[in-house]
């Protein structure tokens, strides 16, 4: 086979992409109120995007508990899922594919978020470092959140189930979980997280429970090959890194390889969050696990990438595809403006959370939207 590049088709899983420049999940706070509902602002936003090989929309969560941020839509009632519609009728209409990002935030939350002023949770009672986006302007440091029971583990497990199947119902192509970034599901991983004695704590093997169960309660109502998980063993956003990131992730890459996922989607250690650093440990990028994965799964790279390195790491077989955040928040036709060389528009930071159609849905495209699908 000819060296790929980011305009090689490539199969993920049981759908075919057009070309391997993807839309990573971008949160941007601009859901209908009340009731966190996708809308037609959201809708116009995605359907701009839609030459992406795949759009991942920004994290949903599936659960009232689940939200950190505000104005974030919601994938756990129906009135959501109705709103997503209009969100995955659009994108397919403009001839894309798009999986939704299923999130939960657990400690990264605030009362003033969270059902009846309660503590946010978290499978351990540890607060995480960071702020919450409570309102406009206002930015409380996390909480000290309450521990989940086990029985409200299952009941988290089964919220996960509920948003994927909320998910199908919407008539997205398929689901990525948010294992990263220092959420939910990463503050079961880490030991510093979780100091859990029961069976969700303690060994890498039993911190690794919580996402393999979210992973199978999905598997339940999406096939495999529909299925990816997201990951950033470099993650410093939070606050909660494993001590043993090298053998955490590994191991993790290990278990998920028996579920014949659709892809993983790391998060590369030289971003934290939404933010460049400077200095960061080369020996956790996604290249390192790429040999690690199984059967048809495939890697997605995100984070600091630029055309350039994006092609680098797909003609190398570092990567099989490419996501580009901030680029496309500020190109929509991404894809487009790469095949023609074409200058990209700066993002700007000031409108990426909340608000309306400025910075959202107003940068230009070098051509309308419909004739940027790339040869
Ligand atoms: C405004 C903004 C919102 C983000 N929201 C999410 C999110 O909801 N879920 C997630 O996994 N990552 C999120 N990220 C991280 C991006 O997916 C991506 O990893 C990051 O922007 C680095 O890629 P880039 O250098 O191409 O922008 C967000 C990043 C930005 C800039």
């Amino acid at each position: 086979m000819d060296t790929p590049n980011l305009f090689t088709p490539l199969q993920l899983g049981s759908i075919t992409l057009p070309n391997r420049i993807l839309m990573p999940p971008l949160t941007r706070m601009r859901a209908r109120m009340p009731g966190n509902l996708p809308w037609e602002l959201n809708a116009e936003y995605y359907r701009q995007r839609a030459s992406a090989g795949l759009i991942i929309t920004e994290g949903a969560p599936v659960s009232p508990r689940g939200h950190g941020y505000y104005h974030t839509p919601g994938i756990h009632t129906e009135a959501q899922a109705e709103g997503w519609k209009r969100v995955t009728e659009a994108v397919h209409d403009a001839g894309g594919r798009i999986f939704i990002q299923l999130w939960h935030v657990g400690r990264q939350s605030h009362n003033d978020l969270q059902p009846n002023g309660e503590a946010p949770v978290a499978p351990s009672a540890i607060a995480g470092v960071g702020q919450a986006y409570v309102a406009p302007g206002a930015q409380p440091d996390y909480p000290v959140p309450r521990a989940l029971s086990r029985r409200e583990i299952a009941d988290t497990v089964e919220e996960f189930r509920r948003g994927a199947q909320r998910a199908k119902q919407a008539g997205f192509d398929g689901v990525e979980l948010h294992g990263a970034n220092g959420y939910l599901i990463e503050q079961f991983l880490s030991d510093r997280s979780n100091h859990r004695t029961d069976e969700y704590g303690g060994s890498v093997a039993r911190r690794t429970r919580f996402l393999l169960e979210v992973t199978e309660a999905v598997a339940s109502v999406w096939q495999p090959d529909r299925i990816g998980v997201r990951l950033s063993p470099a993650n410093t956003f939070g606050g909660g890194a494993p001590s043993d990131r090298w053998g955490t992730f590994t191991h993790v890459v290990r278990e998920l390889n028996r579920l014949g996922l659709a892809y993983l989607h790391f998060v590369e250690p030289r971003v934290a969050g939404n933010l460049d650093l400077a200095q960061f440990d080369d020996a956790l990028s996604s290249r390192h696990f790429k040999p690690l994965l199984a059967g048809n799964t495939q890697l997605i790279s995100a984070g600091g990438h630029t055309f350039d390195s994006g092609q680098a790491a797909v003609a190398s077989g570092e990567a099989d595809a490419v996501a580009f955040g901030r680029a496309f928040i500020a190109n929509p036709d991404l894809p487009h403006r790469f095949a023609a060389g074409a200058p990209l528009n700066r993002y700007q930071r000031e409108t990426f959370y909340g608000g309306a159609a400025a910075g959202y849905t107003d940068y230009p495209t070098l051509q309308p939207v419909a004739e940027n699908v790339p040869a």
